[in-house]
């Protein structure tokens, strides 16, 4: 049993299936028009969107204006990541991404896992985009005079969190106005939704289309990104950036390194986007040329921009400001220059629907994939005659992100999504270590081969060294369990209003929070050890590796609840996969 769930499938079986399916008639096939430019502006497309016009705000509100080495880091393991994407994507240039990928290198039962995790990037991912995209849409309607009653613009879960813990504003609002059928309140998005539907029939229609209103979106967001920062940069007060925190200490870290890292689902959220590309490498000219470059460009391209973005953002506005859901629209508001309120606000609603876009065509396109292996039923892999889109995983595909929609609300999907991504980032960074290395190619992508023998156990070795002189407590607080008193007090200080209940759920909140972190830390540096031994007796590929340590390195900010549901969802998976697949697989059965 164990041999046959590692499984691997051949890279040339994978060319080979693909081809045939692609080949086998014409109705089969998707059409080969996407170019290197094409490529870039898909990844852009999907890159900059909810992330940075919206939960931004919320991890520049928790890590201040620190939150740039955030910004950084997330930069470079995505750096690191697009790499190994593009490794792979130029020896096996077809639909699926990084679940083809895992297929060919840790076999079977991994490439599900990793194909189960995709969903919650593209399809749960496209859940927050589209209440971000709802946010901004209700708030240029309203500036145009057409208010939606909140009952209308809110979902759910946050109208009944409001009840429950006794809030005011809009949320509530929508909970005491609704309408009620059947004893149930009617409160639901409906912006999010009808953008979901819109999206699905566009998709379903065909890509070229699709391309087409993806090219003039990233033309948009691109300009609306740059207008942001050139105006933004003339009202910078520098104060800003050494604010003052909840207990009167100033700071460019306010709540210290545990305030940055608390945004790492909300900043990482930003960079998600760019290996969607290696979804399209059956629609592209030259595949195995342009899907890395595409990859690596538009990545390079929104990097630069977060960097700045972030900056003129926290030099306008105290950090505190900006925990809302339209901060780049908050800041001119604060600021009093109108048109660029609503400018930037049109803008976002198009660089969101771009967004929303590229993911909800990924999604069909590695369902797809998986049918052809056999792990999903073959109506996923059914291609409209006439639009040549995989038109049933399409539709599913919008019903997977518009029912949660009735349900969910932005915070539970946005950690969903970035742990789920991140976890196969991982898993495509460990792959490349696991494939063969293979020879240089005329106008083919390579991956450069540095020996980590040395390096990589160095890198560890100086990244202790430098921890220990910089903050000579690291260690020490690592294995404190316990909230010291001042810890305490800035977790009180942060209340609203203040209760003793209230003061004992923020402590409650900010111990767990502090052990998780200090879990996945030493949990994180005892696997830096191990791959730095593997490093040293395999000759390992210090690339992949600098990527795989770098993911590893964000998923120590994820909070214990974000680990439980990802536990749950991946138990879940696992069952389907033993219940399905695992019989139904192509490869088992000797096809
Ligand atoms: N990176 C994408 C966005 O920010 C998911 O919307």
């Amino acid at each position: 049993m164990s041999n046959s769930l590692f499984r691997t499938k051949q890279i040339s079986k994978i060319i080979a299936d693909a081809e045939a399916g692609a080949g086998s008639s014409h109705a089969t096939s998707l059409s080969r028009v996407l170019s290197v430019r094409d490529l870039t502006f898909f990844g852009i497309a999907a890159i900059i969107g909810a992330g940075s016009f919206s939960s931004m705000g919320s991890a520049v509100a928790s890590g201040g204006p620190g939150v740039i080495f955030l910004f950084i880091m997330c930069g470079i393991a995505c750096g690191f990541t697009a790499m190994c994407y593009a490794e792979f994507a130029s020896r096996i240039p077809v639909a699926g991404s990084a679940y083809t990928y895992a297929y060919a290198s840790f076999g079977e039962m991994i490439a599900w896992i990793i194909g189960w995790a995709l969903l919650m990037e593209y399809s749960i991912g496209n859940i927050y985009v589209a209440f971000a995209w709802s946010d901004y849409c209700t708030n240029l309607l309203e500036s145009m005079g057409v208010g939606l009653p909140a009952y209308l613009t809110t979902n759910y879960k946050a109208a009944h969190a409001a009840f429950a813990d006794n809030a005011t504003g809009v949320t509530l609002e929508a909970w005491n106005n609704a309408p009620i059928v059947a004893g149930l309140r009617i409160i639901f998005d409906m912006p999010a939704l009808i953008i979901n539907i819109l999206i699905t029939w566009l998709v379903y229609r065909g890509v070229k289309e699709s391309r087409n209103v993806s090219n003039v979106m990233v033309i948009i967001k691109l300009a609306v990104v740059l207008l942001v920062i050139v105006v933004g940069a003339f009202y910078i007060d520098p104060e800003n950036w050494n604010p003052i925190n909840d207990v009167g200490v100033k700071s460019f870290l306010p709540n210290g390194f545990a305030g940055v890292m608390a945004g790492v689902s909300a900043v990482f959220f930003a960079y998600i986007g760019f290996d969607a590309v290696s979804t399209m490498a059956e629609e592209s000219k030259n595949p195995q040329r342009d899907l890395p470059r595409g990859m690596i460009y538009s990545l390079v391209i929104c990097t630069v921009a977060y960097i700045l973005l972030t900056l003129v953002l926290t030099g306008m506005a105290h950090y505190k400001q900006l925990d809302v859901g339209d901060p780049l629209a908050e800041v001119f508001k604060i600021k009093n220059i109108k048109w660029m309120e609503v400018f930037v606000s049109i803008c976002a609603v198009a660089a969101m629907t771009s967004v929303m876009l590229v993911f909800q065509l990924g999604q069909p396109r590695i369902w797809m994939s998986m049918s052809r292996d056999g792990l999903l039923p073959r109506q996923f892999q059914k291609i409209h005659p006439k639009y040549k889109t995989p038109s049933f995983a399409t539709i599913v595909t919008g019903l997977v992100v518009g029912v949660p929609i009735l349900f969910t609300d932005e915070k539970f999907v946005l950690d969903f999504t970035s742990i789920g991504t991140l976890f196969a980032f991982v898993l495509v960074c460990g792959g490349v270590l696991l494939i063969p290395r293979k020879e240089k190619q005329a106008g083919k992508f390579h991956l450069p081969y540095i020996n980590a023998k040395f390096i990589y156990p160095l890198i560890i070795l100086g990244a202790l060294i430098s921890l220990y002189i910089l903050y000579p407590v690291y260690f020490q607080s690592l294995f404190e369990f316990n909230l010291t008193s001042a810890e305490s007090e800035a977790a009180k200080a942060g209340v609203m209003m203040p209760t003793p209940e209230k003061n004992q759920e923020a402590l409650d909140v900010a111990l767990t929070a502090k052990r998780t972190l200090n879990i996945s830390t030493i949990i994180f540096w005892l696997t830096c050890l191990v791959l730095s031994i593997l490093a040293f007796i395999k000759n390992l590929s210090l690339i992949p590796l600098m990527g795989l340590s770098t993911c590893l390195y964000l998923l120590t900010g994820m909070s214990a609840s974000n680990w439980k549901w990802f536990f749950a969802w991946f138990g879940i998976g696992l069952l389907i996969y033993f219940l399905y697949g695992y019989r139904k697989s192509k490869l088992a059965n000797g096809s």
